[in-house]
């Protein structure tokens, strides 16, 4: 168990890099059990998600060597059976389903975990392999078999424009003889870091970024070597600037692309934010308290992200006037509600949504992150409290914040982190 103690009342100022996506690494890893050829991988994030992605790679076979800043891939991938604990303890864990299967034709894997956020089927995932011809096959205990020996690309229709269930069929169809097509898929910009991946292990795929994707199976070029710099986290970015915004300060975040958040940056500016950008930094003035948003509601990119709904929130919960919130994209992801209103937010949930109540101050209180994102706003929410805040948290914030406590030191807050080991040492 962690504890992040913060301690409100600075206004944020300064510069951050923004460190390297979570959402485009797991999928990009992912890719790497798609091929045997050697593939080096940079600015990957040091998550706790990474590492046992990493971990599933070296049980699935692949040689993973980490170097300063890179991660190398050799040798290929054997196993088909891996229904490993650290697949089950990830969302994201499900992609190398798909990746398996194209690649060696079989899969035997457990239904994924990740964060508590309301139901996360995987219905669509499975509907897609069954319209390429896999065989799917559920066993006990949420084991699920795949026997893809007849499988070949098709033209398929994706219920809802999933971000993993696109990423899947991508990984899968580029190893299966024929074009596959996918309509209706999810527009996000991490799609098209795994196709600008895939393409430079050798493989075609065209589309990402528009909701039809096409894929050529099967490699198209004598690669033997590709190499990849993941782009910078717009969540983490939009988590700092909203963070910078709430405290009623200035400062910037550099390393990321501005188009990927202008859902973001366009709250920002209706809370009377100045926010300017320049080449690949953002930057964020307030002036004065911040006012209400009448309307957001989380959708598929480009819309607003559902990733930003619990910060966005912890932002709103002290502006002057009543702000709106709809999420759209999970069914349970209020759960940040109840801890907001722990320090004094007055926060109403109606069905899918959130109708924050402006405070003027939220007050210092002991708090639980329910989710990784849970976890960001509530730390957001004790940097603009009058008293110390403590958020307990169960390694939730580790999954996709490589140094959330580095990151707000050097914009100035006032905030630490006690592990179970310094507990232990304090009482020693
Ligand atoms: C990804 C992101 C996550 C983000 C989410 C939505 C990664 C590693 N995670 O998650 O941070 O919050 O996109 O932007 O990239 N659904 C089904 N059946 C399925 C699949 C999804 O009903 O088979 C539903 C989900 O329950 C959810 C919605 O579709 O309500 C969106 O899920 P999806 O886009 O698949 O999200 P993830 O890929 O899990």
């Amino acid at each position: 168990m962690t504890e992040y103690v913060v301690t409100g009342g600075t206004p944020l100022g300064g510069s951050i890099q923004v460190q390297g996506s979570k959402n485009a690494a797991l999928p990009v890893l992912a890719a790497m059990a798609t091929s045997d050829i050697c593939v080096d991988i940079s600015n990957c994030p040091s998550i706790s998600d990474v590492k046992h992605t990493l971990q599933v790679l070296r049980m699935c076979g692949r040689q993973v060597e980490e170097r300063a800043g890179t991660i190398r891939f050799t040798d290929c991938i054997t196993e088909t059976d891996i229904s490993f604990p650290e697949i089950c303890c990830m969302r994201s864990g499900i992609l190398f389903a798909g990746a398996v299967l194209g690649n060696l034709g079989k899969v035997r894997i457990c239904s994924p975990g990740g964060c508590d956020i309301g139901p996360r089927p995987i219905d669509l995932h499975l509907k897609a392999f069954e319209s390429l011809g896999g065989r799917v096959k559920t066993e006990g205990d949420g084991i699920i078999s795949i026997d893809g020996s007849r499988m070949a690309g098709s033209s398929l229709w994706l219920d809802y424009p999933s971000v993993g269930a696109t990423e899947n069929v991508m990984l899968c169809a580029v190893n299966i003889p024929g074009f596959t097509e996918i309509h209706n898929a999810a527009r996000e910009p991490e799609i098209e870091e795994l196709q600008w991946v895939l393409n430079s292990m050798g493989f075609t795929v065209e589309g990402a970024g528009t909701s039809v994707i096409c894929i050529k199976g099967g490699r198209h070029s004598e690669v033997d070597y590709a190499e990849y710099n993941i782009e910078a986290d717009r969540i983490v970015a939009g988590t700092y600037l909203t963070a910078i915004a709430a405290t009623g300060g200035r400062g910037t975040v550099t390393g990321v692309s501005p188009d990927k958040l202008s859902s973001i940056t366009d709250i920002l500016e209706r809370t009377g934010c100045t926010v300017e950008t320049e080449g690949n930094s953002i930057s964020v003035f307030t002036h004065g308290r911040l006012k209400r948003v009448r309307n957001i509601t989380s959708g598929p990119y480009p819309g607003f992200p559902t990733d930003m709904q619990p910060q966005v929130m912890a932002m709103l919960a002290s502006a002057d006037g009543t702000s709106v919130i709809r999420e759209t994209v999970f069914e349970n992801r209020f759960r940040h509600v109840d801890e907001l209103n722990r320090m004094g937010a007055d926060i109403l949930v109606r069905g899918d949504t959130a109708i924050v109540n402006g405070v003027p101050l939220l007050r210092g209180a002991s708090v639980r992150a329910t989710d990784l994102r849970s976890g960001a706003a509530l730390v957001i929410a004790g940097l603009t409290a009058d008293t110390q805040t403590r958020v307990c948290d169960n390694g939730c914030i580790d999954r996709g914040y490589a140094d959330i406590c580095g990151d707000l030191r050097a914009l100035g807050a006032n905030i630490y982190r006690l592990d179970d080991e310094d507990e232990m040492e304090t009482q020693h």
